[in-house]
């Protein structure tokens, strides 16, 4: 048999496509390695030091929203900042219950009286049915009642600002979880996100992206370390676009619980007698090293992503009864630049 005759550009030939080859293999294991269960996104939100007089609860703030403005539902720069450009009606204090659901009243087709409807469902559009009913009035009708925290609005196109100080009862990671979105709600925690320290009720210039944010028919959750005592300022803004709507939120503490009714936590500090001892911002990272996720999650948090990635993941995590769970996380994003 003759001797294979050496071709050089054969041999390069080959070594590019071993090289091209180990290129393939390199990303393929990179490939699988991403989608075994990525590691759940932590991070230490930039809290304040706060002295003064706090009240407990939110404050909600009540923008206009033009009813069927999707285009809005899907813009991120409108719920990071731009809704207050429609326009404020109202506000209201005091708020420890966060949650709400609101209804719209359905006027049977068949003449029975009219009885509010919690999940409508558009069939014969414009008209809607509610459970069997159909109903004969329109769901591109605004529709108003007082249902979100005793304010007289149309509860089917009105978009909600909740503002507050979340004051971390433990030292620990801590999971916001929007279980459920009737149409929007984007959240937004530390105060270069949420909004300044001692600026509650001020504009959004000293802040940037958002959290987390949930679109009809999705749930979502997002994993953030506090430190005992300190006070994060936290955002949420939510839209209804159309017929009824849900804001339903939960909060996991550090030892597992978790804790519907968490606005309990949260407290309004008036920029007038809101007092910050020091003057820059206490950042949780300083004291990152000292907080144990372990009882939260197994796997190793020491993952670092960049700020302004734009990605989400499903993730998986054993908890401390060794049982395997999935969620679905955001992370923070910036929206302007
Ligand atoms: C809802 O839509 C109606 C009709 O377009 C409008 O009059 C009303 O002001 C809107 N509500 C809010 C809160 O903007």
């Amino acid at each position: 048999m003759p001797k294979k005759q050496t071709n050089p550009s054969a041999s390069f030939d080959q070594m590019k496509t071993s090289f091209l080859l180990l290129l393939v293999v390199t990303f393929t294991s990179l490939v699988s390695a991403n989608s075994i269960p990525c590691i759940p996104w932590q991070f230490n939100p930039p809290s304040c030091k706060l002295n003064g007089s706090p009240k407990p609860g939110f404050t909600a703030r009540f923008f206009h929203l033009p009813i069927n403005q999707w285009v809005y539902m899907r813009d991120p720069s409108y719920f990071a900042n731009d809704y207050r450009e429609l326009g404020q009606i109202g506000e209201v204090s005091g708020i420890t219950k966060q949650n709400f659901v609101s209804t719209i009243p359905c006027i049977p087709e068949n003449g029975n009286p009219t009885f509010e409807c919690y999940t409508p469902f558009y069939e014969n559009y414009p008209r809607y049915k509610c459970g069997d009913v159909q109903c004969s009035n329109s769901v591109r009708t605004p529709y108003w009642n007082n249902q979100i925290y005793g304010f007289q609005t149309t509860v089917s196109n009105v978009t909600v600002e909740l503002t507050g100080y979340l004051k971390a009862p433990q030292t620990g990671p801590y999971t916001m979880i929007f279980s459920n979105i009737d149409d929007v709600a984007y959240f937004f925690v530390g105060s270069d996100t949420a909004f300044g320290c001692c600026n509650q009720d001020g504009d959004l210039s000293e802040v940037d992206g958002y959290t987390m944010g949930v679109m009809y028919p999705y749930a979502k959750q997002v994993t953030f370390n506090m430190v005992e005592g300190q006070y994060y300022p936290i955002r949420i803004v939510y839209s209804n676009a159309w017929m009824s709507g849900t804001f339903e939120s939960q909060l996991q503490l550090p030892l597992g619980n978790t804790i519907l009714n968490w606005g309990k936590y949260v407290y309004t500090y008036e920029d007038k007698t809101c007092k910050n001892p020091s003057s820059s911002s206490v950042s949780a990272s300083s004291t990152s090293s000292s907080i144990s996720t372990s009882t939260v999650v197994s796997v190793s948090t020491s993952v670092s992503v960049s700020y302004s990635t734009v990605a989400d993941c499903d993730c998986t995590y054993t908890d401390s009864d060794g049982v395997v769970k999935s969620y679905h996380t955001d992370l923070p994003i910036n929206t302007r630049k």
